[in-house]
């Protein structure tokens, strides 16, 4: 009975001090917004000294200072700046710029130029026929700024009758905003339209769905956003350019509000029209465009956390060459390492001969090793001395020494990529590598928020596990006037912010100005972007030419460098569900290239999960398979007892593989421009409903996708669907050509089945008839015209004029550098007499009319014919006789019976 009582007041007691520890955890917090918000109550406001100065292009430049309250209270914990300078710069017709700074402009700030979005030079013609139009408040009034839209009066950005605030380390801005839809924020896994909330933007590992609850960190800092308006449906891209630690309040139909703790209030708007499309391509061309990844990556990807030795490795590639299921990579992850230290292989588990069986290229049935690299270096690895030596590591402000984290190898130094050495000692990490005799051909960097196990830094002798979260007493409390993440201090599971960088002339990435030190608090979520830079500068070092670097953390202007997977997911129906939006937001932030964890990291997936994972990530840009340590087997063979998973992802991996060479030259068609994996409303923006519809997707403009996302009925192995096709349009089944028009259409999809598909009336789509190949690099030249006509006959798409998607140099030379390898198709149906017709297709080669290479049509798949009311297909099996489409110009006239 004692020790029972004894216990309970034990338990009671830690109870208690817990929640207390908590409270006053709490009290903190909201004591600082507090201060601010009272602050605010009472504060006064700027107002313009004078007129503004017009500029030659349209813009102004004026000086604003601050008026004080007349009850204004002791300031928040940061002076306020009471000069400020005012900026607005017409970039062009569709493109400018409003900044507020100090006088000088002198704080810390991401460079305008390269390796950093930059506005390219327009021309004063263009800014002449600027289609915006601003206000701006008169001498004495509280400072406004207004921007609209000239053809439709249209409010894009208004701050009139709400507070800015520019201290130091606190800094606030509102807009107005009004029956307005947004999509962006990111980056973030939750619903594509953005909800009301509290957004925080602070780089650390995030693994949740967050809908606006503060507290929620993210990879990838994209605060960006995409508005349709109200008036005239136009759609116009409103991007913050800071960097700093933000949170976005935002509150349907009334405002968004931006606090950030440093930098600047500076904002580039980018405005389109009807078509979301157009404003998001002006806005990538800012962020620098994206990159292009190699043929072999558009393939199917195994991973898994947990394949902890070759043997391992071949049990999986015997399987998917027995199985004949299609892939291109197959992954290490840290497994592989030497005690996870960087740039090694642990060669007693990882036999270099076996590994260099399976990643042959010259054996068929050789796949590509991807493998990972993680930014903290371990502090007993070679890597550290010499990082030591050549001073890269970011330092501790306590010790002056590099800062100590937590990451898998147990303690951590962090490279700081601002450092002039930095480049040429990751450089360095990857020769290493190669000494191994593997080629690393897909590089993924992780981790690289920079994430850390321990809440700011640990001392050399201090011990700490790997997982162990120190909590909020064992460091110094954060002293900030506002913590964007509200609830969680800003170097939980991250870097202590007073933790320095470099900050000479010679920076990669910002110099600082006027002896400014600067720290982690200032480069946090650039850390991402230039491990990623570095890590690119690295693959071109060693001579790879198209490169593939996976990134999960990144920043606006990262796909220029880097692709992106969303990170960590837990195996639910949900998580699944969000991937979609996931990879839709990554389309807008300029990093199309984009998956998700087929089947999800965490937790057991189960069958029908991991089926209907397989079925919709055969669809992702990136398709990768990949699981964490401990959790149950997730490739497509690993569960027996349910082979339907194994046979969908064979049949719908096999549509992916159809589809490869259609679908990577979207991205080269793209150009670094551009959107691939769309929402649905964005080829029918002006349907309503469209927007409700943010599990289905478009591949281009050409396919509709419509994958199961809930789970079904587990005895008939069926699930209840339903496809909404938007009105007016007319789609085709992608498999048997049936038509479907506008409106929902419900039907039951086994658990054996590929994801629910049609092509959209009017578009040539090629694909090929893979004949078994497993790998990318085997595939032929020989195509398919599926051509599917519009309510006229007609129909038209494009192609790559290309034979050898194998070779980076074929692509650079005749794609990438010249554009010059996309050929248009237009094809018309003619209706002769009874039941005789003809097609007539041409091959448009203006844009493709030098390095033409061969490619073969051997099959043309006609849809959508009209015949009595209804619509009949057709096939043409041009085996004997192929439409060869070639530089002398092609044209294919033929004769058909229905
Ligand atoms: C991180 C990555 C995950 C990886 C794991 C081990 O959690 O996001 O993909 O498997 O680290 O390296």
């Amino acid at each position: 009975m004692i020790e029972k009582s004894k216990i309970l007041t034990a338990i009671g007691i830690v109870v208690a001090v817990v929640i207390s520890v908590y409270g006053i955890h709490q009290l903190y917090i909201q004591h600082e917004a507090n201060r601010i918000d009272k602050f605010r109550k009472h504060a006064g406001f700027y107002v313009l000294k004078q007129d503004v100065n017009k500029t030659q292009d349209g813009g102004f430049v004026g000086f604003l200072s601050w008026k004080p309250g007349k009850k204004e209270q002791e300031e928040p914990l940061s002076p306020v700046i009471r000069e400020l300078k005012v900026i607005f710069k017409v970039d062009g017709k569709n493109e400018c710029q409003f900044k507020i700074t100090d006088i000088e402009d002198s704080r810390f700030q991401l460079p305008y130029n390269e390796p950093f979005p930059f506005t390219k030079e327009q021309g004063q013609e263009s800014k002449l026929e600027r289609i915006f139009d601003y206000k701006v408040s008169q001498v004495g009034e509280q400072f406004y700024f207004e921007l609209f839209r000239k053809s439709s009066g249209q409010t894009i950005f208004s701050t009139k009758d709400r507070p800015i605030l520019f201290t130091d380390k606190y800094l606030e801005i509102s807009t107005e905003m009004n029956e307005e839809m947004i999509f962006g924020l990111g980056d973030r896994r939750t619903d594509f339209q953005i909800k009301s909330g509290r957004y925080s933007f602070w780089n650390a590992d995030a693994m949740w769905i967050d809908n606006g609850t503060p507290g929620k960190s993210i990879y990838g800092y994209h605060p960006m956003y995409l508005r349709r308006e109200v008036i005239e449906n136009n759609f116009h891209v409103t991007l913050f350019r800071n960097t700093y630690g933000l949170q976005v309040d935002y509150k349907q139909n009334q405002y968004l509000t931006y606090k950030t703790i440093g930098g600047n209030l500076d904002f580039k708007f980018f405005l389109g029209d009807s078509n979301p499309e157009n404003a998001i391509k002006l806005y990538h061309n800012y962020v620098n465009g994206w990159i292009l990844h190699p043929f072999w990556v558009q393939g199917f990807h195994q991973c898994r956390w947990g394949y902890k030795s070759s043997d391992q490795l071949m049990e999986v590639w015997d399987k998917y060459n027995s199985l004949q299921i299609p892939i291109d990579s197959l992954w290490s992850d840290i497994d592989y390492m030497y005690k996870y230290q960087d740039f090694t292989i642990d060669t007693e588990r990882f036999n270099l001969t076996q590994m260099q069986t399976i990643y042959n290229l010259s054996n068929p049935q050789g796949v590509h090793w991807s493998s990972i690299i993680d930014v903290g270096i371990s502090i007993e690895e070679e890597g550290a001395i010499k990082g030591q030596e050549m001073n890269i590591f970011i330092q501790s402000a306590k010790t002056k020494e590099p800062i100590i984290g937590t990451v898998w190898p147990g303690k951590t130094y962090f490279p700081d990529f601002n450092h002039p050495n930095s480049t040429e000692y990751w450089y360095e990490g990857f020769v290493n590598l190669t000494k191994y005799g593997l080629q690393q051909d897909g590089i993924w960097i992780d981790m690289n928020e920079y994430s850390n196990f321990v809440t700011g830094e640990v001392g050399k002798d201090e011990s700490t596990l790997v997982n162990e979260i120190k909590t909020f007493f064992t460091s110094e409390k954060p002293n900030l006037p506002f913590n964007p993440l509200e609830v969680r201090r800003l170097d939980h599971r991250t870097l202590s912010l007073d933790a320095i960088h470099y900050s000479g002339d010679q920076a990669v990435l910002v110099n600082a100005t006027k002896n400014y030190t600067i720290t982690q608090y200032d480069m946090h979520n650039i850390n991402g972007f230039g491990e990623g830079l570095a890590t690119y500068k690295a693959a071109k070092r060693l001579g790879k030419k198209l490169t593939f670097i996976l990134s999960r953390s990144s920043m606006f202007g990262s796909g220029r460098y880097v692709q992106h997977w969303n990170g960590d997911a837990f195996s639910t129906w949900e998580y699944l569900r969000l991937s979609i939006p996931s990879i839709m937001n990554f389309q807008m932030y300029g990093i199309p290239f984009v998956g998700d964890d087929i089947c999800g990291l965490a937790l057991d997936a189960t069958a029908e999960l991991c089926a209907r994972w397989q079925q919709l990530g055969s669809l992702y840009p990136f398709s990768r398979n990949h699981n964490g340590d401990k959790y149950s087997p997730q490739e497509p063979y690993a569960f027996p007892k349910h082979p339907y998973v194994l046979s969908s992802t064979i049949k719908t991996l096999n549509v992916r593989y159809q589809l490869l060479k259609f679908y990577y030259h979207l991205f080269v068609k793209g150009n670094g421009l551009g959107t691939i994996f769309r929402p649905l409303f964005w080829e029918f923006p002006g349907d309503e409903q469209s927007y409700q519809h943010q599990f289905q997707f478009m591949l281009g403009d050409y396919l509709l996708a419509s994958p199961v996302v809930y789970s079904g009925n587990t005895f008939t192995q069926k699930t209840k669907h339903c496809v909404y096709i938007p009105e007016n349009s007319l789609f085709f089944d992608f498999y048997n050509y049936s038509p479907i028009q506008g409106g929902d259409h419900c039907f039951q999809v086994p658990f054996d089945a590929v994801v629910p598909m049609y092509i959209k009336s009017g578009k040539i789509l090629h694909l090929q008839d893979r004949k078994n190949t497993l790998r990318s690099r085997f595939l032929d030249n020989r195509f398919t015209l599926l051509i599917a006509l519009d309510e006229n006959n007609e129909s038209s798409g494009s192609i790559l004029t290309i034979n050898n998607y194998n070779e980076d140099d074929n692509i650079i030379q005749n794609c990438t550098e010249q554009q010059n390898c996309v050929a248009n198709l237009s094809a018309k149906v003619n209706s002769k007499s009874g039941t005789e017709m003809e097609i007539e297709i041409k091959v448009n080669q203006a844009a493709a009319s030098t390095n033409f290479q061969e490619i073969i049509v051997d099959k043309l798949i006609i849809v959508g014919i009209k015949k009595s009311e209804s619509y009949k297909f057709k096939i043409i099996d041009m085996i004997n006789n192929p439409f060869i489409i070639n530089k002398d110009g092609s044209e294919l006239n033929l004769q058909f019976d229905l």
